[in-house]
């Protein structure tokens, strides 16, 4: 990538974080959620994950992931369909694939007794069904898949929750989208035209720093100014009249739930975590924003290179009444205005991000700690196999998943 001379053009590129640079289409070692759990069905659907094609299909009940590719002669698996019980079938000469094993189980136009059967395999994924989504682990070199339950975020294991969600397939590397959810900077600004932001008052600026805590890393607001006096230019607020969720008075309030004017109750699932910051971020892009009613998470899952899959996650953890209540508003509002409008500017953003070269600035020490944490990680990771963890480049078609959903999960 080139770009013209300029001055203080700043970093031209990220060889300070060497596994990140290298994961262009996503780190592997880890589960991805890549479908809603109710539009996998019998029928088999091909996704892109990491680069790589995969064909999704359910067979009595469970959902089973092998590589979409037949070994004969490269037709897509996902075309094709389930002639026997347990298999998948190729479209072009019928090679049918045992489900469990991917092993050639069967040559329907060679004969009960072909004798290439046994002898070729098909990769297998393995595959977990959690908050009504399909995850796919893609491994880093052959190891066997770790619980799932140890990616997730820890507050989603074993707790009741209803959440309303959107799986959106959206372009631009999927690390631009994995930025654009923790930055510290953007969200003031770019979304207080948003109509979710339309009655809440946003500051103008915070005063943040990073800390870390297990696998996550928090933004702590220390200071957060609703207005500003730029020096020769004048005074600049994103607060007016109408936005009744008025900013606190200055320098008197400075909360880490949340990044406005709000000051609502806290639930009490959320308040337990006692999160130090509302904005985190864990390996391999994972985001959760803290509300006092409720958390909303990001997955930002890597397609290839060029694109990746947006799956936005909002949870409220309230009883029966306030389940039902938080699901009216989901289908009514919450996925029209957060999930689509709000959600469309960070979209727009993502998408038209060309870096590196970037000339960064003081908020963006939440990028630079979020590129050391995946460093730090993937250097743990590499020690057992050996073998970076990322993903090679490949490019095809994929499986576009846009219905929002709802769902009741218990533990
Ligand atoms: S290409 Fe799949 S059976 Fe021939
Ligand atoms: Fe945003």
């Amino acid at each position: 990538m080139t770009a013209a001379p300029a001055r203080g053009v700043g970093r031209r590129d990220w060889s300070t974080w060497p596994n990140y640079q290298a994961a262009a289409a996503g780190f592997r070692g880890y589960w991805y959620p890549v479908g809603w759990s109710s539009e996998i069905r019998g029928r088999p659907v091909a996704v892109m994950l990491c680069g790589e094609k995969i064909a999704l299909v359910r067979d009595a009940g469970t959902v089973y992931a092998l590589h979409d590719r037949c070994p004969h002669r490269g037709v897509p698996l996902s075309l094709g369909n389930q002639q026997f019980p347990g298999t998948l079938s190729c479209p072009y000469h019928g090679w049918t694939f045992d489900l469990p094993t991917g092993r050639l189980a069967a040559v329907i136009t060679d004969g009960p007794a072909s004798p290439i059967c046994g002898k070729v395999t098909v990769g297998t994924y393995a595959v977990a069904e959690r908050l009504g989504m399909v995850w796919v682990y893609v491994p880093a070199a052959d190891e066997p898949a770790p619980p799932i339950d140890a990616q997730l975020p820890e507050e989603l294991v074993g707790t009741s929750f209803v959440l309303g969600g959107r799986m959106q397939r959206r372009d631009g590397n999927w690390r631009f989208a994995a930025e654009n959810g923790y930055d510290e900077g953007h969200a003031k600004y770019l979304h207080r035209t948003s109509l979710w932001r339309l009655f809440k008052s946003m500051p103008v600026w915070n005063e943040t720093h990073i800390v870390r805590r297990g696998r996550w890393i928090y933004r702590v607001q220390d200071a957060q100014h609703w207005h500003a006096d730029f020096p020769g230019l004048g005074r600049w607020t994103s607060h007016r009249w109408w936005k009744v969720n008025r900013p606190p008075a200055e320098g008197t309030h400075v909360s880490n739930v949340g990044n406005t004017g709000g000051t609502s109750r806290v639930d009490p699932v959320i308040a337990a975590q006692d999160f130090p910051g509302f904005a985190s971020i864990a390996m391999p892009g994972v985001l959760r924003i803290a509300y006092p009613r409720f958390i909303h998470y990001e997955f930002y899952v890597p397609v290839d290179e060029r694109r990746h899959r947006y799956v936005g996650v909002m949870v409220n953890f309230g009883g029966t009444g306030a389940a039902a209540w938080f699901w009216c508003k989901y289908l009514a509002a919450i996925r029209w205005l957060f999930h689509g409008d709000f959600s469309a500017q960070d979209a727009w953003m993502v998408d038209v991000t060309d870096a590196p070269p970037e000339r960064l600035y003081r908020p963006d020490v939440s990028l630079t700690e979020w590129r050391r944490l995946c460093e730090d990680v993937v250097a743990g990771k590499m020690e057992p196999t050996g073998r970076p963890a990322v993903a090679g480049p490949r490019s095809h078609a994929l499986a576009r998943f846009r219905r929002t959903q709802v769902h009741r999960v218990r533990p």
